[in-house]
């Protein structure tokens, strides 16, 4: 069955551009997909710590020698990595926070990308990405426009990173739809519907591709 990984960042539920259009891309995507499933990982609601010593400690140390402590920080990786490697395809909704990802997401990232599971070293000193075959699409919603070429482009650390990070595990098949202007809705000159529709082409092509 093919299935696709939906990851939503934000918190602000119905209020939330990049859900409403992680939404209209899954509808999309399963009416090209019979039988398809979608699988719904919400960092919101996921708790997802800070990766710490233990987890340091552990993810780069022979797992027959780990303490519980450093099982239990490794768990909560052990499960986003089986979902994620699981997933034919991906989808990452999330919103800019300061010019880069929310707190939240890169949380994600670290439980996710980690070595012997995600990536390996070798022994020339490279890092080959372990992650290969997959397809991903990242929806940035901001109050502001980060349009390629445009002069605000420079101040956008996230889809640059994005792009790295996925590329460094093995997923270089990304498209990004980054969808701005949104503090227009949120200061009520335009309905949330409205500003969505305005993305729905593209959100529709990439969810068909
Ligand atoms: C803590 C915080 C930081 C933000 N930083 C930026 C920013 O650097 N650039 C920007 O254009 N918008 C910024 N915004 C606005 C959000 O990106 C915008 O409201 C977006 O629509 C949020 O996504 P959502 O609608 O899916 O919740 C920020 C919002 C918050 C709450």
């Amino acid at each position: 069955m093919t299935t696709l990984l939906k990851i939503d960042v934000s918190p602000r539920g119905d209020h939330s551009v990049s859900r409403a259009l992680s939404k209209q891309f899954a509808d999309h995507w399963k009416e090209r997909h019979a039988g398809g499933k979608v699988i719904e990982r919400d960092l919101a609601t996921t708790h997802l710590p800070f990766v710490e010593l233990p987890w340091i400690m552990a993810a780069f140390s022979d797992a027959a020698s780990h303490n519980d402590e450093q099982k239990a920080a490794l768990q909560i990786g052990n499960d986003l990595i089986a979902e994620l490697k699981g997933a034919d395809e991906w989808l990452i909704a999330t919103p800019m926070y300061n010019f880069a990802i929310p707190a939240k997401l890169k949380a994600y990232i670290d439980h996710v990308v980690r070595a012997g599971q995600t990536f390996k070293a070798n022994p020339d000193g490279s890092y080959t990405g372990l992650v290969s075959g997959k397809k991903a699409t990242v929806i940035i919603s901001s109050a502001g426009e980060y349009l390629p070429g445009s002069p605000a482009e420079a101040y956008d650390a996230e889809k640059p990173y994005l792009r790295s990070v996925l590329g460094f595990i093995g997923v270089t098949d990304v498209t990004f739809i980054q969808a701005g202007s949104t503090w227009k809705v949120d200061r009520g000159m335009e309905k949330l519907d409205e500003l969505v529709s305005r993305y729905s082409d593209q959100v529709a092509v990439a969810a068909s591709a």
